[in-house]
């Protein structure tokens, strides 16, 4: 703990002052990360708050053991460490596709799961001697740390594996799997005021082995479309498990820093949820209340049409309205640079352009936007789905670019589909909606689209990329 009394300077007290700067850049990051036109600046506030903390950290570490047979080989081990972990991570982030990116958070999640897991081990292992209070006050954050910690570790593992496509994004529905996950927290309540009393190593084994099996479960058992709430909530855990940590370890800064991550990461999981139709409390639990889904809208919906980049070039010249909502597919293709020169050549000629932005649309939240904004799209024309969607029914083409679960009917339309209830975008009311995709192939959810069936819609098959290129081609 740092010591911030009046007097002379002391090693606590500039590493204290460096944490509470450190501790505000965090706050401006956040702050500039919610906004587009600020989130450059929030990386770089973030950036900066990390070196500030990792700097002051390593600094107050040589001051506590200088003098020591510690301090040169703990200088050593820090050094060695932020430069394999520091590589890893840069080689990580620069190989890394857009498409990759939820995947390598969940797995960044993972990680400061474990990191959690063994701080708590070792807050068992090598326990400080304290006063009998204060020593039950330690023992609690110990188990709990580990706890949280453990969940984060395998509910992380389980979202990189669903994310990645190597498990199936199907709910795992186990008979009465309401049941197992609330013995299990009642279990963990029962350990935890056990081991307070009675710290033996067998209660923490127990625990750790519960809770990495609760954390398997959790998210195994959430279905496809609710992943990206998943990610964000695991976001949420692995903040509350780097706090526990700095409880551990006495840092306040993690303390700080876990609190924000987790705090926000739980804020983001209820706004997406709201935007979802999900209720927060059955997500969190690993998907309580929700009842299996009847049907996957594999119904025969009849016959798709199919048109030419040419016709739709032809089409979009004499619309007066025309609304892109991109998806998943935009990004595999890394079609934004085309979809942006459209939109344009298409405002060049009178015409009215704007984006409609789904919520989840893509793997990450803000994924389109992300892409939109790389490709210079002018800010004023990306429309939340709240903002376009009483607009489609007045406009004369939309372009489903690479997006399907985003736009499916059936999530509003069929009570029995695996997406009842999310809202989506109601493309089905505009004139005419053109679906760039490769094949009939279902979305992320696994769930049949009968927009493509309908009337008004016809399927431009193919790379979304080349095809666009090929209506610019055409104009
Ligand atoms: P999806 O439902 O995943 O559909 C994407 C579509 O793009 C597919 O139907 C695919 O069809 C098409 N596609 C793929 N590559 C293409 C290419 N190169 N050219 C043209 N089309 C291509 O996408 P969505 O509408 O964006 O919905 C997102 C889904 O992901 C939701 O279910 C959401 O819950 C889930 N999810 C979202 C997040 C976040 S936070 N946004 C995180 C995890 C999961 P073909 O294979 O036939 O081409």
């Amino acid at each position: 703990m740092t010591d911030t009394v009046s007097g002379p300077l002391t090693a606590g007290s500039i590493a204290g002052a460096a944490y509470i700067v450190a501790a505000l850049l965090f706050i401006l990051s956040l702050a500039g990360l919610s906004k587009h036109e600020k989130a450059r600046a929030g990386v770089i506030y973030g950036i900066t708050g990390m070196v500030i903390a990792l700097a002051a950290t390593i600094w107050l570490t040589l001051q506590d053991t200088w003098g020591t047979g510690h301090a040169l080989t703990g200088l050593g081990l820090l050094v060695a460490a932020v430069l394999v972990g520091g590589a890893i991570g840069l080689w990580r982030a620069r190989v890394v596709e857009m498409t990759g990116m939820p995947e390598l958070i969940a797995l960044l999640h993972s990680f400061v799961g474990l990191a959690a897991v063994l701080v708590g081990w070792n807050g068992h292992l090598e326990a400080p001697a304290l006063s009998p209070e204060l020593t039950a006050i330690h023992h609690a954050e110990v188990f709990i740390g580990v706890f949280i910690g453990a969940v984060t570790f395998t509910g992380s593992i389980v979202a990189f594996l669903k994310l990645s496509a190597r498990m199936k994004s199907s709910p795992l529905m186990l008979p009465g799997k309401n049941a197992i996950n609330l013995g299990a927290l009642g279990a963990f309540i029962a350990l935890t005021v056990w081991y307070v009393n009675d710290s033996q190593l067998w209660l923490l084994v127990v625990v750790t082995l519960l809770a990495l099996g609760l954390g398997w479960h959790l998210v195994a058992s959430i279905g496809g479309g609710d992943m990206p709430v998943v990610v964000s909530m695991l976001n949420s855990y692995s903040g509350w498990a780097a706090a526990a940590a700095g409880f551990l370890l006495n840092n306040d800064l993690l303390i700080i820093t876990g609190a924000l991550v987790g705090s926000s990461g739980a804020y983001l999981s209820y706004i997406m949820c709201k935007a979802m139709n999900r209720s927060f409390i059955s997500v969190i639990a690993g998907g309580f209340g929700i009842a299996a889904p009847t049907s996957k809208g594999d119904t025969d919906q009849g016959e798709h049409r199919e048109i030419t980049a040419e016709a739709t070039a032809e089409m979009l010249t004499n619309a007066s309205s025309v609304v892109i909502t991109p998806g998943y597919g935009m990004a595999v293709a890394q079609a934004q640079y085309p979809v942006a020169e459209l939109a344009h050549q298409l405002r060049e000629r009178g015409v009215n352009v704007r984006f409609g932005i789904h919520p989840v649309a893509g793997r990450l939240p803000g994924h389109m936007n992300v892409l939109l904004a790389e490709a210079k799209v002018p800010y004023d024309i990306v429309l939340e789905m709240d903002e376009i969607n009483d607009d489609l029914g007045d406009t004369s083409v939309v372009l489903v670019i690479g997006a399907n679960d985003t736009v499916n009917p059936a999530a509003a339309e069929d009570p029995g589909s695996p997406i009842a209830g999310m809202p989506v975008l109601k493309v089905w009311e505009a004139e005419n909606v053109i679906v760039f995709k490769r094949s009939m192939a279902a979305g992320y959810a696994g769930v049949q689209n009968p927009l493509f069936f309908r009337e008004n819609s016809q399927m431009l098959f193919g790379d979304a990329k080349a095809r666009v290129e090929d209506i610019l081609k055409a104009f």
